[in-house]
């Protein structure tokens, strides 16, 4: 009789839950009423041989795909991911975006928050996913193994929340990369030796094929079969290791719902901008047409970099409509020459205005549902320049960095980041950070000068391994200014743990008392990779409400391993439910 005033479709959903939670234990409720599951996937990282461009060669995948499989969550959801590694390298694998929220131990990046998993090991990661909805990824953090080690994560709404946008006939991962001939690992540590800039790619893919372009079986080129007339979401992943990329398909337009698992205010374009590290949900809606149609789609490289050495190849794919009854046989599919397909005309390679102005548009939904928690007040304000430099030739060897008499560096704020021996994480957790690293990286440069006017005569960088100490939950403005040292460029910069929201940015130097009337605190996009405009800054806001380690780094793989890296050391809050828990017993040793 005490509970007859309880709905009766509430009972009837607690049954139904004691049933569920009978046959599969890993269902609960959360506590605002979704279900949400705990999910076990397992990664067996080996080789695999896989021909492109017409050479076989072996790649390092996961479970033997390329690109890696899909992973599947509901916001809320609990992703239990067991990865072996059965290859001769060091593995750590990053969900690049997930918060992580007091999960540090699992975010992966190499000698910042875990040791590698060493040849034969294996590692748990366990981490809950909260707050977001839209595609992220995954990818190997360590060296370059990240070129082939990767895949999507797919987070769709919880079982009874809908799209804030028009519900998609069907979903589609579009993943763009790098292809190279050459074996990665042994191109950048010959760069490393002799300080010189690397080799490129040689193509670029869409989902792992490199289109016709190259004289090599059609079989190479991915297709996208859509029905006439039907609203398609592309979920769009730029995984490439040092390019910046341009997304269009011939005579169609695009609709962005989506950045880096944040809903956006929906804006119509029909070429996207996407730098390495960043996703996109976009609505694709199909033409009326009664016949059978082919469109090319198209990816192509945005550089900035003064050596103007970059892979300037674009990748074709191909939009095929079928009008047929489902089932029906397409007779027409095989037979036709895609190179009679006009080609989509992307923006130039160096086209800069055209990405200022595209991602200007980026907005937070911002409605009641889901409202833009950007903080209004500040505790701690810093200012990083990021950009190129060099360091000395070691005597009695011979260098090809710049004058051919230094090595290439990368910096922030003149501090190019030398990765540990041991991880920081676990260093900082056991209280042996002594030694491993320092606490004092500059909140400013230490010797000012004009960033985006001539570069300084003195390119050489300083170098170590210093943290930025935040007091759990403070309030932090960073404003990140390129430099134009040996050639202004831009920065795709990527923080673990957190999102930001981009609250301005601009051309030339940082006016620290005009710019900020201008910034957006009213509906800035919330992501976790954000361009540095090449010879321009961006500022950004975020609260330090996750205790750990985070990395941040130019997601440009050639910058990371040139020093454009730092971390942030967020501390244990007052309360239980503010502390990083003690890591996994599984957590690899160095
Ligand atoms: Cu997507 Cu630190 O990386």
């Amino acid at each position: 009789m005490a509970m007859s005033f309880l709905p009766s479709s509430f009972l009837g959903a607690l049954l139904f839950l004691m049933c569920l939670g009978y046959l599969y234990p890993g269902v609960a409720l959360t506590n605002n009423g979704g279900l949400s599951v705990t999910k076990h996937y397992k990664f067996n990282i080996r080789v695999k041989n896989v021909t492109r461009l017409c050479r076989t060669k072996s790649i390092i995948t996961v479970n033997g795909e390329f690109p890696g499989p899909r992973i599947v969550a509901r916001e809320g959801d609990r992703m239990v991911i067991k990865v072996i590694n059965h290859v001769s390298n060091n593995i750590t694998i990053h969900w690049h975006g997930i918060r992580q929220l007091r999960s540090g131990w699992a975010d992966g990046p190499a000698y910042i928050t875990q040791c590698p998993i060493q040849t034969g090991q294996s590692y748990v990661y366990n981490f809950t996913v909260t707050g977001q909805r839209g595609t992220l990824w995954y990818h190997a953090h360590i060296a370059w193994i990240r070129v082939t080690l990767y895949g999507p994560i797919i987070i769709l709404p919880r079982q009874n929340e809908s799209y804030p946008f028009v519900k998609p006939y069907k979903e589609v991962q579009i993943m763009l990369g790098e292809w190279w001939n050459a074996d990665t690992e042994a191109v950048i540590n010959q760069a490393i030796q002799t300080g010189a800039g690397p080799n490129t790619s040689d193509t670029y893919t869409i989902n792992g094929f490199p289109g016709p372009s190259k004289n090599c079986s059609s079989n190479e080129t991915y297709r996208l079969k859509v029905k006439p007339g039907k609203t398609y979401l592309l979920r769009l992943i730029n995984a490439a290791l040092n390019e910046e990329l341009f997304f269009k398909i011939a005579n169609h337009t695009f609709k962005v719902v989506d950045a880096d698992a944040n809903y956006v205010k929906p804006f119509e374009t029909d070429t996207i901008y996407i730098a390495p590290g960043q996703t996109n949900n976009i609505l694709l809606k199909t033409k009326n047409l009664s016949s059978n149609a082919k469109f090319l789609m198209a990816a192509g490289p945005y550089s900035t970099a003064a050596s103007g050495t970059f892979d300037n190849t674009t990748v074709i794919g191909l939009l095929e409509y079928d009008v047929s009854v489902s089932g029906a046989k397409n007779s027409s599919a095989d037979s036709f020459n895609i190179k009679s397909l006009s080609v989509p005309p992307l923006p130039r390679f160096n086209a800069t205005a055209y990405v200022a102005n595209w991602t200007s548009q980026l907005r937070s939904l911002g409605n009641s549902r889901f409202p833009t928690n950007v903080p209004q007040t500040i505790q701690r304000r810093f200012f990083f320049t990021v950009g190129l430099g060099t360091n000395p030739c070691p005597k009695n060897q011979t260098c090809q960095g710049p004058n051919n008499a230094t090595k290439f560096a990368a910096s922030v704020n003149n501090v190019s980041f030398v990765m540990p021996t041991t991880a920081l994480l676990q260093a900082h957790y056991f209280g042996r950070g002594k030694g491993v690293y320092t606490t004092d990286f500059p909140k400013n440069p230490l010797v000012p000068f004009n960033y985006t006017g001539t570069p300084p005569n003195n390119t050489m960088v300083t170098n170590g391994t210093k943290l930025v100490v935040l007091p759990f939950n403070t309030t932090v403005e960073l404003v990140i200014q390129g430099t134009t040292i040996l050639g202004a460029e831009n920065h795709p910069l990527h923080l673990h743990g957190f999102n930001f929201f981009v609250v301005g940015q601009g051309f030339g130097n940082f006016n620290s008392t005009t710019d900020p009337t201008k910034f957006n605190l009213f509906d800035p996009v919330e992501r976790n990779t954000v361009g540095v405009p090449s010879g321009g800054w961006v500022a950004i806001r975020f609260r330090a409400d996750n205790p750990g380690v985070w990395f941040m780094h130019c997601h440009i793989e050639i910058h990371i391993t040139w020093g454009l890296r730092m971390a942030w050391l967020v501390m244990d809050g007052k309360f239980p439910n503010q502390r990083l828990p003690p890591p996994p017993a599984d957590l690899p040793n160095c």
